[in-house]
């Protein structure tokens, strides 16, 4: 007999109890579900609503249920009965066989709606907080790699086309900034995330005087719901929480896209270690970046998961619907995944061996010092329209000769303008050119440095 049928004439079918039951996944709550139950019992005696031996005897059993689940969970123990339904229906149960009909108690006050929506919160809350851990080890390691490369150069592209050179510090320091803004994203939706909906009851509210203040207390949310029916119905934290994921996902996968090109032998500008490199069951010579195309193709299903959730979303009126079962797994797997992609890309970074040699030849070939030819000119006054025009026709002449441009002569860079004269050459060196970029958050040293600094700065008060 469940909890719920004593309305019901006959039993359920063994086929709705299959199709109904999420305890086949969110058993992965459990521990949630008895630290909400815990802060529940502990108000309810607050209030009077339970004496203080009732309690007692609740949060004993529930204690020992955790350790009891813990340890079945732990060894392997995964396929608990439909019959319970879900995790917190099992919960109580087992909690009713434990200590008797005092356990039966427990759900005053309480609808399974406001319980799950409090277990729910409170593991993307535990979750955000170990992502950003897992988020600060990745920009701890951008920060040193930045700091070792600091005085590397390479191309910089756009279109995929070499364009201007960067160091290898700056260009890594990019990767920073997209982490920096996914840890603060996380902590902007811990904050909507840390709303305390236990108290709501099913929607309107329930028939006590519940102390709310002492469960958010309890149970450590940063505030209230203000609302009943608006607590059981939202589930933007878990959409929030998957875009977040998301971006930060799409973020890795660009990286990741980044290292596989820079390991082809094309670029060769990138050794990624044995250890974290695969072979191949055919070719005895190959080494593949598999780590970095698998995290580009668990971006995949990190979208996925944030479509799926919106498309549960978006048709249900108010308030609790059976549909909102279907807003775990794919929590779960977002939260899992993006730990994972998180610790190995981390660690296969910290291993990672760049070809400076490969990129300081890159940078010197394909004209990267044409735009600093430009600006040269117009130093010597010219219009900057005018020395981008001179300067193309000095490049389509260096590609009919296959030369740089600094190989040109003195006389030969004349008949593109008077205004060249022997200082051009110096000019035109890889160093000046990097050095050359003046302006707030380029590329030059002082500016990266400056980079570093801030970076590291801002890391050690997280
Ligand atoms: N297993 C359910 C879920 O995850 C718990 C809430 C059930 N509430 C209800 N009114 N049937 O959504």
């Amino acid at each position: 007999m469940k909890a719920w049928q004593g309305r019901f004439v006959t039993g359920s079918s063994d086929l709705l109890e299959k199709f109904n039951a999420s305890i086949g996944f969110d058993y992965k709550l459990f521990s949630q579900d008895i630290k909400g139950s815990i802060a529940h019992s502990s108000m309810l005696q607050a209030i009077g609503v339970i004496t203080e031996n009732e309690c007692a005897t609740i949060q004993d059993g529930l204690l020992s249920i955790e350790s009891e689940l813990s340890n079945r969970i732990n060894q392997g123990e995964t396929n608990f009965d439909v019959k319970y339904e879900d995790i917190h229906m099992m919960i109580e149960s087992m909690l009713v066989e434990k200590v008797g009909d005092v356990g039966k108690k427990l759900h005053t006050a309480r609808s399974r709606n406001d319980q799950v929506a409090v277990d729910l919160r409170l593991y993307t809350i535990s979750k955000i907080l170990g992502i950003q851990k897992l988020t600060f080890e990745l920009m701890k390691v951008l920060i040193e790699l930045s700091e070792a490369y600091l005085d590397d150069i390479l191309p910089g592209y756009t279109h995929l086309q070499r364009a201007q050179p960067v160091r290898l510090g700056f260009h890594l320091m990019t990767y920073f900034q997209m982490f920096k803004r996914d840890y603060e994203r996380f902590s902007d939706t811990l904050k909507r995330t840390s709303v305390l909906p236990l108290g709501s009851g099913a929607l309107a509210g329930v028939n006590y005087e519940t102390n709310r203040d002492l469960l958010k207390k309890l149970l450590a949310f940063n505030e209230l719901s203000d609302h009943a029916m608006d607590a059981v119905s939202d589930r933007d934290f878990v959409i929030e929480f998957n875009s977040t994921a998301a971006i930060l996902m799409m973020h890795l996968s660009r990286f990741s896209e980044e290292l596989i090109l820079w390991s082809s032998s094309e670029y060769a500008f990138v050794e990624i270690s044995d250890a974290f490199s695969t072979g191949s069951s055919i070719m005895p010579q190959k080494k593949n970046p598999d780590v970095a195309e698998l995290v580009r193709g668990k971006t995949g299903r990190v979208y996925g998961n944030l479509m799926g959730i919106l498309t549960v979303m978006k048709g249900l009126p108010l308030a609790y619907n059976k549909d909102m079962q279907e807003d775990k797994e794919g929590l779960f797997d977002t939260v899992e995944t993006l730990e994972m992609c998180l610790e190995v890309f981390t660690a296969m970074l910290g291993e990672i061996k760049f070809n400076t040699e490969k990129m300081k030849i890159a940078a010197k070939l394909g004209y990267l010092n044409a735009t600093d030819l430009a600006d040269y000119l117009v130093l010597k006054g010219l219009p900057f329209r005018d020395c981008h025009h001179i300067t193309g026709n000095i490049v389509k002449k260096c590609i009919q000769l296959g030369c740089a441009i600094e190989e040109l002569s003195m006389d030969e860079l004349k008949q593109f303008s008077v205004a060249f004269e022997s200082d051009v050459y110096a000019y035109l060196e890889l160093d000046t050119v990097v050095e050359g970029k003046k302006s707030f958050g380029s590329t030059s040293k002082k500016s990266t440095l400056q980079m570093i600094e801030n970076a590291k700065s801002y890391i050690e008060q997280l």
